[in-house]
C-alpha cells in the first residue's frame, strides 16, 4: 500500500511552469510523458520544443479552468439589478412617468439606440485587428455586452414598457429577441473558453488536463479502488467519439452523473482516506491534508471530464447561435431606421 509520501511526492505539477536548468528533474505531466516514450532514448529537438509547448499549454490551460472556478458575487449581483431595473419599469408602466417623445423618455431612446450602435465597435474591433491601442478584445467584449444590456433597458424606458404603433412594436420585438440572443449566446461563448474574457478552449488541451490529473492521482489509486474505477469509467466515457446525436445525449446523462459525482466522491473519498488512515497508522492531521490534496485533484479532474464531455455540443450551440443571431441583429437594424424615420415624418 503507498503511504502517504506517495501521495504527496505525487502532486507535483507546478502551479507556475518552472524553470528548468539542464538535467533537471521533471515533473508532473512532462515526467509522465518522459517514462512513457523512454527516459534513454533522445528525442530530436522539435519532438521536444513540441512537447515542451504542449505541457506549458496544459499548465497554463488547467490554471485557467481553475481560475474560473473561483466563485465571484459580480454575476449574480449585475442579473439582480437588471431584474429589479426592469420589473420597476415595468411596475411603474401606469404612472407614465416618461414620454417617447419628449423630455427624459425621448433623451433615452436616443442614448438606447446609440449604445446599440456603439456595441458594433466589438466585432469590428474583433475582426479588423486594427491593434492595441483600440483597447484590447476583451474589453470591447465586455463593453459589447453592457451596451446590449443597458441599451434595451434605456430603451424599455423610452418606451415606457409599451407597445405603440406597429413600426415601434416591430423595433421593440427585434430588440427583445436581439439582446436576449445575446444573453444564450454569452452562455455558450463562456462554455467553451475559459471564462468569459480568457481563450478559447480546445479538447486536446482539456484532455491534457485530465491525463495530467490521473497522473497526480495514480498512486493515491490504489487506496481509492472504487473512486478510481468511477473517475477512469467517466473519462472512458467523455473521451469516445460519438455521433452529433450521441454527444447531445452523452452532455445530458454523464453531465448529471458527474454532477452527481462531484458531490458525492468527496464524502466516499474522506470514508475511504479514513479507514486506510487507520490502518496505516496516518495521524488526523495527515488524513485531513491527503484528503484535501486528493479532493483538490479529483475535483480539478471531474470538472475537466465535464468540460470535455459539453465541449463539443456547445461548439455546435454556439456556431447555430452564430448563424441566427446575425440575420436578427439585421432585422433589428432595419427596424430600427424605419421606426427612427417613422415618428420623424408625422
Ligand atoms: C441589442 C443588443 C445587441 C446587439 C445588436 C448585438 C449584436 C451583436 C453582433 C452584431 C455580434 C457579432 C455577430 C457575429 O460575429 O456573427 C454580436 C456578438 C456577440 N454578442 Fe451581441 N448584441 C447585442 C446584445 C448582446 C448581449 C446582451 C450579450 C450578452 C450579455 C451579447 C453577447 C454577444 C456574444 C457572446 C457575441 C459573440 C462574441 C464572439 O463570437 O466573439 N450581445 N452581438
Amino acid at each position: 500500500m503507498p503511504e502517504v509520501a506517495s501521495i504527496r511526492s505525487n502532486d507535483v505539477i507546478p502551479e507556475k511552469p518552472r524553470s528548468k536548468k539542464p538535467g533537471a528533474e521533471k515533473h508532473g505531466a512532462e515526467k509522465h510523458g518522459a517514462e512513457k516514450r523512454g527516459q534513454d532514448k533522445p528525442r530530436p529537438k522539435t519532438e521536444q520544443k513540441e512537447k515542451k509547448s504542449t505541457d506549458k499549454s496544459v499548465i497554463e490551460a488547467r490554471r485557467a479552468l481553475h481560475a474560473i472556478e473561483n466563485y465571484s458575487f459580480r454575476t449574480p449581483l449585475l442579473v439582480l439589478t437588471i431584474v429589479l431595473l426592469i420589473l420597476w419599469g415595468f411596475i411603474a408602466r401606469p404612472e407614465e412617468y416618461l414620454t417617447a417623445e419628449d423630455g427624459l423618455g425621448y433623451a433615452l431612446g436616443i442614448i438606447g439606440g446609440t449604445m446599440m450602435l456603439l456595441l458594433l465597435l466589438y466585432p469590428v474591433r474583433k475582426k479588423i485587428m486594427v491593434g492595441k491601442y483600440l483597447g484590447t478584445v476583451p474589453g470591447w467584449f465586455k463593453f459589447h455586452m453592457f451596451c446590449g444590456v443597458f441599451g434595451p433597458i434605456a430603451v424599455l424606458y423610452h418606451s415606457n414598457f409599451s407597445l405603440g404603433s406597429l413600426n415601434s412594436t416591430v423595433a421593440l420585438m427585434c430588440m427583445i429577441v436581439v439582446a436576449t440572443s445575446g444573453l444564450f449566446g454569452r452562455y455558450f461563448y463562456s462554455k467553451i473558453h475559459y471564462g468569459l474574457y480568457g481563450r478559447k478552449a480546445s479538447l486536446d488541451e482539456l484532455r491534457g488536463i485530465i491525463e495530467s490529473e490521473e497522473h497526480q492521482l495514480a498512486a493515491a489509486y490504489k487506496l481509492i479502488p472504487d473512486i478510481a474505477e468511477t473517475l477512469k469509467d467517466f473519462h472512458r466515457q467523455a473521451s469516445m467519439q460519438v455521433s452529433v446525436g450521441e454527444s447531445f445525449k452523452r452532455f445530458f446523462s454523464l453531465g448529471f452523473k458527474l454532477r452527481v459525482a462531484s458531490l458525492t466522491l468527496p464524502g466516499e473519498l474522506r470514508v475511504a482516506l479514513r479507514a486506510h488512515g487507520q490502518k496505516a497508522g496516518w495521524s488526523e492531521k495527515q488524513t485531513n491534508k491527503n484528503y484535501r490534496i486528493l479532493k483538490k485533484h479529483i475535483r480539478s479532474l471531474l470538472h475537466s471530464v465535464i468540460k470535455t464531455c459539453e465541449f463539443s455540443v456547445y461548439e455546435r450551440l454556439f456556431s447555430l447561435w452564430h448563424l441566427f443571431h446575425f440575420p436578427l441583429f439585421i432585422m433589428l437594424v432595419i427596424s430600427g431606421i424605419v421606426h427612427v424615420l417613422a415618428v420623424h415624418m408625422y
